[in-house]
């Protein structure tokens, strides 16, 4: 699969996805939108051990959505626009496997977005965060509105989303959009992780995010059941097998993701 305005590669079962517009701060344009839902779908199919999302150079993750794009749309077409970017979101937020975005420079509006749809984010020291949408004349439209108060909390993600003010890399941690600051690029720090997350049994990682992900919206009881299922199925995996024989034989395990 060829693509213009993202690199994708594979390396020891780990995906790194770059955006790759560096000249526009990687913003998300209609082509890099539908590249990356391509990406995702067919990066979803491969088995892998973690997904590493990040932007070409240290400038930007994603500097927002294309401004210039978007710019002289209807309102029918920027609904449309919304959609598609929700679409690709949501198709990010529920890929199988655990997902980093590796935070350098900007994340803006989109950009912000589209990092908190993965499941941890590690921010590089010059990592910038926010949704400065209202500074345009419009609100955030792939999801800010609803994601950052989950992950914030209403109170601060209305001040974030009302002000607009950027979102230093310290901040971002003690806020809790980030996980972490890198001492130097986010992409080491995320791969680094990738691998630490890659070493353990992968269908039982999956399963990890499936028993979070999965019971979300339900209540604790309904969730704890969804759990104990998950917990069942493991044991139909060749990963718990070898796992609990490993522990017990004293050796490392090998898992084979089955
Ligand atoms: N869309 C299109 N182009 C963008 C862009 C964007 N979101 N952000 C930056 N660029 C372009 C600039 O136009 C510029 O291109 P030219 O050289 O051709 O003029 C290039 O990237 C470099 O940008 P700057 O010269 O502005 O770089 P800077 O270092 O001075 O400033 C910045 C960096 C503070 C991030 C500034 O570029 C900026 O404010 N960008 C817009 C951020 C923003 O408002 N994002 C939200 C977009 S709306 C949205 O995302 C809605 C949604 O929820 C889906």
């Amino acid at each position: 699969m060829s693509y213009e305005t993202i690199d994708v590669d594979i390396q020891d079962g780990i995906g790194i996805v770059k955006l790759d517009r560096p000249k526009a701060l990687n913003a998300l344009n209609a082509q890099l939108v539908g590249e990356l839902g391509t990406a995702f779908e067919v990066l979803a199919d491969q088995e892998l051990k973690a997904l590493v999302l990040t932007g070409n150079g240290q400038r930007a993750f994603a500097a927002g959505a294309d401004i210039k794009e978007m710019a002289g749309f209807s309102a029918l077409e920027a609904e449309a626009m919304a959609r598609r970017g929700q679409r690709l979101l949501g198709r990010l937020e529920s890929f199988p496997a655990p997902t980093i975005a590796a935070v350098n420079g900007f994340a803006l509006g989109g950009g912000c977005e589209l990092a908190m749809c993965c499941d941890l984010i590690i921010a590089g020291p010059n990592a910038v965060f926010g949704q400065p949408e209202v500074k345009l004349g419009v609100i955030p439209g792939f999801g800010g509105t609803q994601r950052l108060v989950r992950r914030v909390g209403r109170q601060r993600a209305l001040e974030l989303m009302m002000t607009g003010r950027n979102v230093p890399a310290e901040e971002a941690v003690d806020i809790g959009i980030a996980l972490s600051v890198a001492p130097e690029d986010a992409l080491d720090d995320a791969l680094a992780l990738a691998a630490t997350i890659a070493a353990n049994g992968p269908a039982a990682v999956r399963m990890v995010k499936r028993a979070v992900h999965e019971t979300d919206r339900l209540d604790i009881e309904a969730g704890l059941a969804a759990e104990a299922s998950l917990f069942a199925l493991c044991f139909a995996t060749e990963d718990q097998s070898e796992g609990m024989a490993a522990f017990v034989e004293r050796r490392p395990a090998a898992f084979s993701g089955r």
